[in-house]
This record gives C-alpha cells, sequence and structure tokens, in this order.
C-alpha cells in the first residue's frame, strides 16, 4: 500500500520553511499532495492561480509530490485523495496549541486519517508567510527565505521592480 500525505496549507506565498517540511515528509511518506486549502480566518495577498504557480515552480525539482488545491473539509480532500496522513510541520511552541486543536478537529472528523508532525529545520524555526510578506512589503531583503520566483512575485506584488 502506497503511503500518502496530504500537506495543507495557505502557502501564501511558499517558503523554504515549506519545503523543507515536504523533503522531509518525502523520507516517509511514498507521496505528498501539497494542497492549498481555504482558511476562512485569512485574507491573502495571492490568489490561488498565483499560489499554485508558486508552488509548481518551488517544487519542480521533487519527486512524488502532486500538487492541488479544495475548497471544503481538510478530511474530505483527503479521503477523496485516499490519503492515510495529514501532514504539517511544528515550528516553536506558539504553534502547538493551533496544530493541537486543528488535529483532534480533524481526527473528530474522521477517525481514519492520522495527523503526523514533523519539526521544521531550526532555521526556519520563526519564519512565517506573513512575516515574510511584512519584510517584503517596505522593501526588506527576503531573498534566502523563499525561492527566487516568490522573492521576485513578492517585489512586483509590493511595486519595487
Ligand atoms: N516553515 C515556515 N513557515 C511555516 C511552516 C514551516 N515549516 N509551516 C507553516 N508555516 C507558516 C505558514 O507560512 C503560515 O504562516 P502565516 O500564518 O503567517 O500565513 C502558518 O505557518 C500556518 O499556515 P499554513 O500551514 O499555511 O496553514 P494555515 O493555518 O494557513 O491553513 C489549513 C490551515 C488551510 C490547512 C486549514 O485552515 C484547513 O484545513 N482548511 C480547510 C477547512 C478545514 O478542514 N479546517 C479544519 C477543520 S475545521
Amino acid at each position: 500500500m502506497q503511503r500518502v500525505a496530504i500537506y495543507p496549507g495557505s502557502f501564501d506565498p511558499v517558503t523554504n520553511g515549506h519545503i523543507d517540511i515536504i523533503e522531509r515528509g518525502l523520507k516517509i511518506f511514498d507521496k505528498i499532495i501539497v494542497a492549498i486549502l481555504h482558511n476562512p480566518g485569512k485574507e491573502y495577498l495571492f490568489n490561488i492561480e498565483e499560489r499554485m504557480d508558486m508552488l509548481e515552480k518551488s517544487t519542480k525539482k521533487l519527486e512524488n509530490i502532486e500538487l492541488d488545491a479544495f475548497n471544503g473539509l481538510l478530511v474530505d480532500f483527503a479521503d477523496q485523495r485516499k490519503a492515510q496522513a495529514i501532514l504539517r510541520g511544528m515550528r516553536a511552541v506558539s504553534d502547538f496549541e493551533y496544530e493541537f486543536q486543528m488535529a483532534l478537529m480533524n481526527r473528530r472528523l474522521n477517525r481514519e486519517v492520522q495527523t503526523v508532525f514533523l519539526m521544521t529545520g531550526l532555521r526556519w524555526i520563526f519564519t512565517s508567510s506573513s512575516i515574510i510578506k511584512e519584510a517584503a512589503r517596505f522593501g526588506g531583503d527576503v531573498s534566502g527565505m523563499v525561492s527566487s520566483l516568490v522573492n521576485r512575485k513578492l517585489k512586483e506584488k509590493f511595486g519595487f521592480v
């Protein structure tokens, strides 16, 4: 049986921290479906097509991954894609409460899907898409935290090129 995990997120935009989790996940799972899902609590900077395009280009060297998008419950998507697991990255302790809550809700909604947490690389422990967007908005240098393509897209979005 193929071990398949969904790696869900907003990816607004994808960062090197996300790529780090995907690479770690590929050591455990046969296939990872990286999926853009909707978090109703967020307002997005990039639309879904832009986010997908950045994901596609930032992950093109990785094997055994698929990209997808879904507008609904994460566990329904996992069911639809026959995935046994949901992969989430754990950064600082501050992630714990939110992740714990989400994992327990997902388990309540579908007991067959397990949430697996992987520790992010130390260098990404305080990285987030929001903090990157905030720095980029005011012209800060975020190269090294995102791919060169995402870096360019951020500059374009905030009018620096
Ligand atoms: N390195 C760097 N940053 C990371 C990271 C890592 N390894 N892992 C997560 N992050 C950051 C993201 O950049 C993001 O930063 P931001 O909040 O500043 O944008 C943050 O951590 C968490 O975002 P992400 O992992 O993209 O998840 P999310 O909280 O935006 O989205 C969904 C969560 C989309 C998976 C969730 O809302 C969902 O499942 N939605 C569908 C509806 C559903 O089923 N809900 C759950 C049950 S009710």
